[in-house]
């Protein structure tokens, strides 16, 4: 396994993890038992995601040869996932430039989109598990015309549209069955956050050149890791020790720029399936070394109220040594190796309990074992707390609120 966890800087002894794995034993039991609901995301690196990968390449071709541009239109799970992976990865073959929408209500985004779809070839891929969200929803409506204007007709333009959504329900699919668009599924037993590794991940990172099938061959490796028995439950366990010890926040701290944008990605995975019935630890992200010089004051003397947990990428993809300078001769990377170890050993004198995750390389079958690390850590750490990681309710009362104005 590529993804290693240190927890020896968390001020937790061996003795007290050790106590909980089989409480975590058991959640991983539950996770794999077929029986929990909404717990289909477990099995998709092995299984479900294999089958239908050929029909998401053969798709994701065909998006390459017609089209400049692939706009996809999802906000929460519907978007992140892909988004993070395109930021992060590098593209193995010719991709097209993914761009996304509906994921906000900024008029000044949708403008500057809407010019750009007007001036390219574009394909849209609508994205909505339930069918029915709000920006989601309208961002199509704006949308749709602008292909119809382009392409002549209804009939044209729906040949351009990709709906991935539920099987059966929801008006995305009633309208993707009654115009014919090309569809896909998200499955009923996989909720918005934990749906990276369906075809709502997949498709439009396949469109943007990522090696999808290594990501997916990483996840698998992670999934069936015989290591789930012994130290990688670990991050979890002190996630949620560290919260009962008083610890209310979680800093997330991405050691490589590229990784800014999954650090969006876990804070839905984390907050939604943990922040509720007054717990969870508040989930947050800083990027390093940036964020240490404006962030890196509080952690130091601030409100010790967080835990960190520090994501490392040990191997840059390539080296740069300084040219010039007081650091002449040396790499980027040993830099960057001194300012992890510098910070861990600076925050540590002040009790701070620090996680480390480190990664070898940021490639595609590393980021799918850490995607599905990730989704699998934020579950086991639920169970312990005693919430349920799959439902959202408190997402719903904002919309109520909105939906009386608006209506
Ligand atoms: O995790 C979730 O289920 C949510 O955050 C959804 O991803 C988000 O609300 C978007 O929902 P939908 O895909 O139904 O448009």
């Amino acid at each position: 396994m590529n993804i290693r966890i240190n927890t020896d800087k968390t001020g937790i002894a061996k003795s007290d993890i050790e106590a909980l794995r089989p409480e975590t034993g058991k959640a991983l039991d539950r996770l794999w038992s077929g029986n929990e609901p909404m717990t289909g995301w477990v099995q998709l690196p092995t299984g479900a995601c294999h089958e239908g990968l050929e029909y998401i390449l053969n798709l994701a071709d065909a998006v390459k040869n017609e089209a400049e541009l692939f706009v996809v239109l999802g906000i929460g799970g519907s978007y992140l996932g892909a988004k993070a992976a395109i930021e992060a990865l590098p593209k193995y073959e010719r991709g097209i430039p993914v761009k996304f929408l509906g994921n906000n209500l900024c008029t000044d985004y949708f403008w500057e989109t809407i010019e750009e779809i007007k001036k390219k070839k574009t394909i849209l891929c609508v994205i909505s598990k339930s069918g029915n969200t709000m920006e989601v929803r309208t961002a199509f409506e704006i949308v749709k015309p602008l292909l119809v204007d382009r392409y002549g007709s209804e009939e044209e333009a729906a040949k351009r549209i990709i709906a991935i959504t539920d099987a059966e329900k929801g008006s995305l699919r009633e309208e993707a069955n009654e115009k014919g668009y090309t569809s896909m599924s998200i499955p009923a037993d996989i909720g918005g956050r934990y749906s990276v590794l369906t075809p709502a991940g997949l498709l439009p990172m396949a469109v943007s050149g990522i090696d999808v099938r290594a990501l997916l061959s990483g996840a698998a490796e992670m999934a069936g890791s015989p290591e789930w028995d012994t130290d990688l439950t670990d991050y979890a366990i002190c996630r949620y020790l560290l919260q009962q010890r008083g610890k209310e926040v979680e800093f997330i701290e991405l050691c490589h720029s590229r990784l800014a944008y999954l650090g969006e990605w876990i804070k839905q995975l984390y907050g939604e399936s943990e922040g509720k019935e007054g717990s969870g630890l508040l989930p947050t992200t800083l990027t390093f070394s940036t964020d240490l010089h404006s962030m890196g004051q509080y952690l130091q003397q601030g409100r010790q109220i967080f835990m960190e947990t520090m994501l490392v990428v040990d191997e840059p993809s390539i080296q740069l040594t300084i040219p010039a300078g007081p650091q002449e001769g040396k790499t980027i990377a040993e830099l960057s190796e001194a300012m992890v170890k510098g910070v861990i050993e600076a925050h540590r004198a002040e009790g701070i309990p620090i996680v480390e995750i480190h990664m070898d390389r940021l490639d595609a079958a590393e980021y799918g074992q850490l995607l599905y690390y990730l989704e699998t850590s934020c579950a086991i750490t639920a169970m312990l707390s005693g919430v349920n990681p799959f439902d959202q309710p408190g997402v719903e009362s904002y919309k109520a609120e909105m939906h009386k104005l608006l209506d």
